[in-house]
């Protein structure tokens, strides 16, 4: 019911690229270990600063069949080796909640991975993309610019996070700078 909710409206703040009186998770270098596939550049680089990789502010107003979430991610340029800065990267915990990221500023990149075949897409995500991420699919996003990749995220309030499933044996693909564009390789071939 309306009544339930005092504020419907959230202010966008471009500047800080956070969502005003929502959740604000961060997450730095020190928060992704495993995630990135050269480890000897990934501890030098902690060596060196426990840099801010991203950030979300999360509005999660109703929690009923039917409701939605979302989210503003900040995800901050940078290589740690070639590999472009990334999220963590997760499935749904309800498999099949879909979801829509939308683009707002920045240039990257969103690994999608069918979590029964392990089939693997890339999908460009900054200004002026949106990008449908369909149920059962683990969804990662990299920033290929050198600027803050800038989205919303759009998804149903019952989708939750489960980072175990991903985490236990990471992506399947790796993108990563070579010859100064994105190129996209095994994993296992690294
Ligand atoms: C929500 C969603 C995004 C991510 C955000 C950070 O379902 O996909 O809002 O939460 O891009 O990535 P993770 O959660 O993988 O650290
Ligand atoms: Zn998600």
């Amino acid at each position: 019911m309306l009544k339930d909710f005092s504020i419907l409206t959230h202010a966008y703040d471009a500047t800080s690229a956070q969502l005003d009186d929502a959740t604000a998770t961060e997450r730095r270098l020190s928060q992704l270990r495993g995630c990135f596939s050269d480890s000897e550049a990934y501890d030098e680089a902690l060596a060196r600063e426990d840099s801010l990789l991203y950030r979300v502010t999360a509005v999660e107003p109703a929690h009923g069949n039917g409701d939605l979430h979302y989210g503003l991610g900040v995800l901050y340029p940078g290589k740690v080796g070639s590999e472009y800065y990334l999220t963590k990267g997760h499935l749904h915990r309800t498999r099949e909640a879909a979801e829509v990221y939308i683009g707002l500023t920045g240039e990257g990149m969103m690994l999608l991975e069918d979590e029964a075949t392990g089939e693997s897409r890339l999908e460009p995500i900054g200004e002026g993309k949106v990008v449908y991420v369909p149920g059962h699919t683990a969804h990662r996003t990299m920033n290929t610019g050198s600027t803050p990749l800038t989205y919303f995220g759009v998804y149903p309030a019952n989708a939750g996070h489960d980072y175990g499933a991903i985490a236990d044996r990471n992506f399947l693909k790796v993108l990563i700078e070579e010859n100064g564009i994105p190129v996209l390789k095994d994993r296992i071939s690294l």
